[in-house]
């Protein structure tokens, strides 16, 4: 039985959230990028493709999730804050996945294959075909999410993530790092008002990142096989420095992935609103609000 927490509490007291912008990217997909877009490092570039190519399912997946669970909240005043934020996450989840798309074609274009799509529709069919509760899917969005926000956060506050890219794919993966960090607690808050309670959410986290790790490798990997450079020294020089290096993936990421198994753990914990508002306000010709149109 479900059971409602009574307020939905945003971790950053006194301050109720901000609202989710869609925004409109001001860049050019049609005409393509380069192979070697990011720095002309294959590894990093086929790393990145990899997660792209994970997006436009996954993320439907969260507009799913946050669908199934908004129908089971109460139609009422209390919950109508909850109600208009998951409604400006569809927004913005919408918009990636339909950027990524383009992305995504992109790639077909350039040889790569895409398998990260049909493992992932294959464990959505899944959930479908034994009919997973809502609280189920919104703890994997929860989780997902998570990851996401952690990487978000590096992608905006380590100049050096992005620093030799293709300044339309640095613009790409900044806005949704930004728009990441600006929605991070909204399946989570969902989540706990529907009365998701600490086991599950810890339960389907350990899945979330374990399943991440190696699709994520496993896609990396067959993207650099496509691209001639899996056995390339300096790929998988790029690798070790992607996960050792200054400002490397296990050195900055690990903590706050592990963050989340705190029983108290809200993704406001750590407050880095301010690193999305910079990187909008510095890029502010780069995108508009789509409501303005
Ligand atoms: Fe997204
Ligand atoms: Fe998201």
């Amino acid at each position: 039985m479900l059971t409602f927490t009574t307020t939905i509490k945003p971790r950053i007291m006194n301050q109720t959230p901000s609202p989710l912008l869609v925004r409109k990217l001001a860049i050019d997909l049609s005409r393509g990028f380069a192979r070697h877009w990011h720095g002309g490092d294959a590894f990093l570039s086929m790393y990145y493709n990899a997660l792209s190519m994970s997006f436009p399912v996954g993320e439907q997946f969260f507009i799913d999730s946050v669908r199934a669970g908004i129908a089971l909240l109460p139609d009422d005043p209390q919950h109508a804050e909850l109600r208009e934020i998951v409604r400006q996450f569809v927004g913005q989840e919408a918009t990636h996945r339909h950027l990524h798309h383009l992305y995504n074609t992109h790639l077909a274009h350039q040889g790569l294959v895409n398998h990260v799509q049909h493992w992932t529709a294959w464990r959505i069919a899944l959930c479908r075909k034994y009919n997973l509760h809502p609280l189920h899917q919104l703890a994997i969005t929860a989780a997902f999410e998570h990851c996401t926000a952690v990487f978000a956060d590096g992608t905006l506050r380590y100049q050096n993530w992005f620093a030799n890219a293709d300044p339309t794919m640095q613009t790409l993966w900044r806005w949704h790092a930004a728009e990441e960090t600006e929605h991070k607690a909204v399946a989570f808050d969902l989540y706990q008002t529907l009365g998701g309670n600490y086991m599950r959410r810890i339960a389907w986290y350990l899945y979330v990142v374990v399943l991440f790790s190696l699709e994520a490798t496993a896609q990396t990997g067959l993207n650099l096989w496509r691209d001639g450079s899996l056995f390339k020294p300096g790929s998988w020089w790029s690798a070790t420095k992607l996960l050792l290096g200054r400002n490397g993936a296990l050195w900055r990421c690990s903590g706050p992935l592990l963050a989340y198994l705190k029983p108290g753990f809200h993704p406001n914990d750590q407050d880095n609103r301010q690193l999305a508002a910079q990187w909008l306000t510095d890029n502010a010709t780069s995108w508009q609000s789509a409501q303005a149109h």
